[in-house]
């Protein structure tokens, strides 16, 4: 009884404490920055909390601090009353670790030099968004990146080359712009965790990558690249998710070896030749296949391929050269 009475004490005690001190006291340089934020913004409803009224902006909504009272994470999303180019003040905020402005509709103009002042930013979100213009090359400045998703936006213009060489970029999302140009050189590297480019108007070949490390995604689908992405699946180096459909990709599938890891494969609408790799049938983990609308022929991999995932993967596939691909029946 008596533990139990002390317990209600420490928790009442800690409940009172938190009720009654303000958490951390904010920095006088983040506070006004934010207000300039809020006023380049067109003071929206949304940002009501950040007043001069209440001086600790680290009590305000939309915004995390750390414990020297900076503001370090700053997320506005889902605000139909936000109005406005990305204001240059955020580069005030030099603790930033993380924005994020998402679905914001009224958000325009392009993605400011101002962000590159923001040295220890590790997550960057930009997405769903009217923001346009070109990425600009200087974001790679910022050593400290770890996950860029930019996507859904009006972005047009090349991915910048110096992106490859972010030393921490773990995932980079661009799908939903209209990006021209080729992917860089480097970029596919192994130590990316999802790599998502879809549904822009990329152009050329996927380039080489030699790195063996552990790809979760790779979704380059709705663009207009070209070549031989064999060297995607190196032997010994997982990948769990790759989309590369609807690109003009031509090459010959015959002999390629996929890793067992692999979970997820959509090569459709491409113009791809040769037959069905038998190593597609050692694939137990696999969800979801697609290889129609190609140029395949031949025979189809025996058993489990057609048990798990029926016809349509092999569907609308025109034969250029040596015998239709086999007739499928539908066994699951
Ligand atoms: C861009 O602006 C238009 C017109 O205001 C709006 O309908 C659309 O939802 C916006 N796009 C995005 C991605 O927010």
């Amino acid at each position: 009884m008596a533990s139990t009475a002390s317990s209600f004490l420490v928790v009442f005690l800690l409940v009172a404490a938190a009720a009654t001190t303000p958490a951390r006291s904010c920095a006088p340089s983040d506070l006004h920055a934010l207000l300039s934020v809020k006023a380049a913004l067109g003071n929206p409803a949304t940002l009501s909390s950040w007043s001069p009224s209440s001086p600790n902006c680290c009590a305000w909504d939309h915004l995390r601090c750390d414990d020297a009272g900076r503001v370090n994470n700053v997320f506005i999303d889902g605000a139909d009353d936000v109005h406005g180019q990305i204001p240059s003040a955020v580069g005030g905020l030099s603790a930033l670790m993380s924005l994020s402005l998402f679905r914001l509709p009224g958000l325009t103009g392009t993605i400011p030099p101002c962000l590159t002042a923001l040295s220890n930013l590790q997550f960057l979100t930009i997405s769903h968004t009217n923001v346009s213009g070109p990425i600009p090359e200087a974001l790679a400045r910022l050593r400290s990146l770890d996950s860029v998703d930019l996507s859904n936006n009006k972005l047009c213009g090349g991915i910048p080359a110096a992106f490859a060489d972010l030393p921490n970029l773990r995932s980079l999302d661009l799908r939903h712009n209209q990006l021209t140009g080729p992917i860089p050189a480097g970029l596919v590297q192994g130590q990316f965790r999802s790599l998502i480019l879809s549904y822009n108007q990329l152009s050329g070949p996927i380039p080489r990558d030699d790195a063996q490390d552990e790809i979760n995604t790779v979704d380059l689908s709705h663009n207009k690249l070209t070549g031989d992405p064999s060297h995607l699946f190196v032997p010994g180096r997982p990948i769990g998710k790759v989309d590369l459909s609807w690109n003009y990709l031509d090459f010959d599938l015959s002999k390629l070896v996929f890793p067992p890891e692999l979970t997820y494969l959509d090569l459709s609408h491409n113009r791809i030749r040769g037959t069905v790799p038998a190593s597609l049938e050692r694939l137990s983990t696999l969800q979801k296949l697609d290889l129609s609308y190609n140029n395949l022929c031949g025979p189809l991999p025996r058993g489990h391929g057609v048990i798990k995932h029926g016809c349509k993967p092999y569907a609308h596939n025109e034969c250029h050269h040596g015998t239709p691909l086999a007739g499928c029946q539908d066994l699951s």
